[in-house]
């Protein structure tokens, strides 16, 4: 059998991780695949910060020519942000690959545009690592509950925000020392404010509405709040109330199935809800279905290791679909529902 080939853009945290196991780990997906994985070019804007131990000779700082060549199979989209990210994913469409990204922002501003691109050009175009990190939830929402009827998705979508409420409810801390621990262990980003304002667990809230209600919602029709007004005081209230408090991504279907909400703000939580014990950067979401009742998934949702687990889960689906010469579910929106941000709240 052929090699499948797959070309890489970007070799940052999870980049370096991806090509780090497809080398260590060639013989198992190969098996798995049914034919061997290739690494045939990694696209980077910096060459000497390239870590993992990729071959010199792979490495290029023209992505647009790599995903032209016309030989690849399978595109990893591991940039990050709207632009070159969106006009390199199309270009791979246009010359035959398919496409495995992690990028939310991008996915929850232009995911229906993209969806055409991969449809139009017969590809596919998985995001299993967009949201919550290493935990199936993508997959699970648009293949193994196909068949059911999602009223509900909730959950901590966000590691490094949860990381600093879980800080401030535990040591009592204020909400900058917090955000000060985060970032000197690596949790928090130099510039935070996509976590702590909220933006990044909102691109993961339309991602997720998207696709559990068969319909069309961007990042603007999110509503957000971030969580830099919870303050130590707040905490020693909601003690009190026997609660903690934790930054939610809700996604609602309204009661008459004619709307749907999708919101991110604090939220009380009593501590008796499994969400109350998800500590630390860890993430859950609890997703509420017609027949299957009350689902929660829970693990990992950040760093490098975990996201690059649900790339290379991409990166093997899409092989075999290549090799079946089929593709997988393409967008699931079958209607345009309402949103409204808050619903009847
Ligand atoms: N900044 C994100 C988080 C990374 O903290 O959850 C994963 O999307």
């Amino acid at each position: 059998t052929r090699p499948l080939k797959v070309a890489l853009l970007g070799c940052g945290v999870v980049g370096s991780e991806v090509a780090r196991i497809m080398t260590t780990h060639a013989d198992d997906l190969a098996a798995r695949i049914g034919a061997p994985v290739e690494l045939a070019g990694v696209a980077v804007r910096r060459p000497d910060k390239v870590r993992g131990g990729v071959p010199a000779e792979l490495i290029t700082t023209d992505a647009t020519a790599l995903v032209k060549r016309g030989d690849i199979d399978v595109v990893i989209e591991v940039i990050g942000g709207i632009e070159p990210a969106r006009s390199l994913i199309t270009t791979a469409f246009e010359h035959g690959a398919s496409v495995v990204s992690a990028n939310k922002a991008l996915l929850a501003q232009d995911g229906a545009t993209l969806h055409s691109a991969a449809i139009e050009n017969g590809q596919d175009l998985y995001y299993e690592a967009a949201v919550a990190g290493a935990i199936p939830l993508i997959r699970p929402l648009r293949e193994s509950l196909a068949g059911d009827k999602i009223n509900r998705v909730m959950g901590i979508v966000n590691g490094t925000t949860n990381f600093i409420l879980d800080k401030m409810d535990t040591s009592g801390a204020g909400y900058s020392e917090a955000l000060d621990e985060a970032t000197a262990l690596g949790y928090a980003e130099a510039d935070p404010t996509a976590d702590v304002e909220g933006f990044d667990a909102a691109a993961k809230a339309a991602i997720l509405a998207g696709i559990a209600f068969h319909t069309r919602v961007r990042l603007d029709d999110v509503y957000r709040e971030g969580m830099t007004e919870v303050t130590a005081a707040d905490f020693a209230s909601a003690k009190q109330m026997g609660c903690t408090i934790k930054l939610l991504a809700i996604c609602e279907r309204a009661a008459d199935g004619e709307s749907v909400t999708a919101r991110v703000h604090p939220a009380m939580i009593p501590l008796s809800h499994p969400l109350a014990s998800v500590r630390e950067a860890y993430n859950a979401v609890f997703v509420e279905a017609e027949a299957a009742g009350r689902l929660m998934f829970y693990g990992p949702g950040a760093g490098g290791s975990p996201t690059a687990s649900a790339v290379l889960g991409d990166v093997v689906a899409v092989c075999r679909n290549r090799l079946n010469e089929a593709t997988g579910p393409g967008e699931s929106a079958y209607t345009q529902l309402p949103v409204s941000p808050m619903g009847d709240v």
